[in-house]
């Protein structure tokens, strides 16, 4: 992760959510907390914190002025819960754990807060924090076509007589799709010798700095083009510009790091320039010429007719993906509707899930949002919580089958750790420690255990299992 790459911590004025700020500050990590009450929230975790205020439910709350410069989130707010009776302002009795009180839901439904809330923040977030396939900026995807306003940029303002057009093939892609298509003649006469497509300034600018490049997806044709990207709205500026050799006769990939392109200005480099700002993109140009940079000859130049099918253009993000959203779930959110389960041995939440307005369900259809958004995710699903210290040896699983207790404070370390874990990425796991219910765990403050290494747990989860494959398999009415 960056250093300027901010971790929001959603839900951060709660058990866990407050202890992830903890964890994340002690890493020296920049931090924004999203919470709905000020006081509150300056009061738990200081006057100083970078705070937004917004309710997750209520979508116009979250402004997306709010989430500028956010790459990852760590969700940790979650329907409140709390007993019947009542409780002491410091949650006393909920800290002690569901069991020992009646509980009811207090304040916003679980469908609010699990199910609209997580689409109103994954909505939020996305532009900032970025999608596992990237984004689209020009092509083909899922039936339709972004186009982008390309118009020709030949020679000829300079004497030149090359020329060049921009058109769609409608059935020229690699699999019969509809393709761009630049082609055109380049010539030398009159002292020329290049050729581009340029796009109409965009209206507004394209937010790329959650991903790592772009990629083009075109038919190569053995010879070197630039593509060229501007970040000022002035015709004659500098474009940060990225040169890449084709294949000839052959589909083909190129990915174009953003850290490669180096501003140029009229096919001279530029040393003084601003580095490259991918969060403010306002214009892409291809390009087809003699000459590389500062007098150097492009080696692949040859005059007469050329044409180069581009199929898309799309970010990318780097490999090894990590993830970008940690969603702090629960343990048994697939149970309620389990057939065969004995619910006698159930948690309180499994087995009064109707009775708390079908709070698993409604985690589920969270998680499975979040599943299906595209973002890179964690989800971590904890047994019963604790305020218990961290260090217990831990059980890490998967298919939510376990039960058991884990600490607030451990739940917070696993929810940082899998932040920088290519394991953990779209990973659904439920954790406990090995210490029975029964048995308190504490630990000698003089001699803390050691913080864990949670990639060696990382490392064994797999992917697509979440639990759901049993309701799968015997689907029960709804
Ligand atoms: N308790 C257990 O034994 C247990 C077991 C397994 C899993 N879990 C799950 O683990 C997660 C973390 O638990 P926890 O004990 O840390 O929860 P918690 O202390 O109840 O904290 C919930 C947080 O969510 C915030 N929140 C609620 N509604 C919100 C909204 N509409 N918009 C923004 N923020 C909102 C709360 O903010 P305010 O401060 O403003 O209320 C609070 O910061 C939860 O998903 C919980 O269900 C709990």
């Amino acid at each position: 992760m960056g250093s300027s790459d901010i971790v929001l911590v959603v839900g951060a004025t709660g058990g866990v959510g407050r202890r992830v700020v903890d964890v994340l500050l002690k890493k020296g990590l920049p931090v924004r907390v999203l919470a709905r009450n000020e006081e509150k929230a300056r009061k738990m975790l200081g006057p100083d914190i970078d705070l937004i205020i917004g309710d997750i439910t209520k979508e116009s709350t979250l402004l997306p002025e709010y989430f500028k410069g956010v790459r990852k989130v760590i969700n940790a707010a979650s329907v409140i819960v709390g007993p019947k009776e009542g409780d002491t302002p410091e949650r006393a009795k909920y800290s002690q754990g569901i069991k020992f009180f009646e509980p009811e839901i207090k304040g916003d439904s679980p469908e609010m807060v699990e199910f609209v809330g997580m689409r109103n923040l994954i909505n939020a977030v996305k532009g900032s924090v970025g999608l596992r396939n990237g984004k689209l900026i020009f092509g083909c995807e899922d039936n339709g076509f972004r186009d982008l306003a390309w118009g020709a940029l030949d020679d000829v303002v300079m004497g030149g007589v090359s020329e060049s057009t921009f058109l769609i093939d409608t059935t020229g892609g690699e699999k019969g799709e509809p393709t761009g298509l630049f082609k055109g003649t380049v010539s030398t006469t009159n002292n020329g010798g290049f050729t581009s497509i340029r796009t109409r300034n965009f209206s507004v600018p394209e937010d790329l700095s959650a991903y790592d490049g772009l990629e083009l997806h075109l038919k190569g044709d053995g010879r070197r083009y630039k593509l060229i990207v501007r970040t000022s709205r002035d015709w004659d500026t500098v474009g940060y510009t990225a040169s890449f050799d084709t294949t000839e006769g052959q589909w083909q990939s190129i990915c174009l790091p953003f850290s490669s392109f180096i501003p140029v200005f009229r096919a001279r480099t530029i040393s003084d320039a601003p580095p490259f700002d991918p969060s403010s993109i306002i214009s892409l140009q291809l390009m087809f010429s003699k000459f590389e940079y500062d007098g150097k000859l492009n080696p692949t130049f040859v005059e007469g007719p050329f044409q180069l099918p581009v199929s898309s253009i799309r970010t990318f993000i780097k490999d090894p993906v990590t993830p970008r959203f940690v969603h702090v779930s629960s343990a048994g959110v697939t149970r309620p509707d389990r057939p065969g389960l004995d619910l006698s041995k159930q948690p309180p939440a499994v087995r009064l899930n109707k009775e708390l307005d079908f709070i698993l369900t409604f985690k589920l259809k969270g998680e499975d949002l979040i599943r299906e958004s595209g973002i890179p995710y964690a989800i971590v699903r904890p047994c019963a919580l604790t305020e218990e210290p961290a260090g217990a040896d831990l059980i890490f699983d998967q298919g939510d089958n376990i039960t058991g207790k884990i600490s607030r404070e451990e739940v917070a370390r696993i929810c940082v750790a899998a932040l920088e874990s290519p394991y953990a990425c779209d990973k659904t796991f439920e954790v406990k420690s090995v210490i029975p219910f029964s048995e308190p765990f504490t630990v000698d403050l003089e001699n803390p255990p050691q913080e864990k290494d949670y990639e060696m747990y990382f490392k064994d989860l797999k992917d697509g299992i979440t639990g759901k494959e049993l309701l799968e398999q015997s689907p029960v009415p709804v």
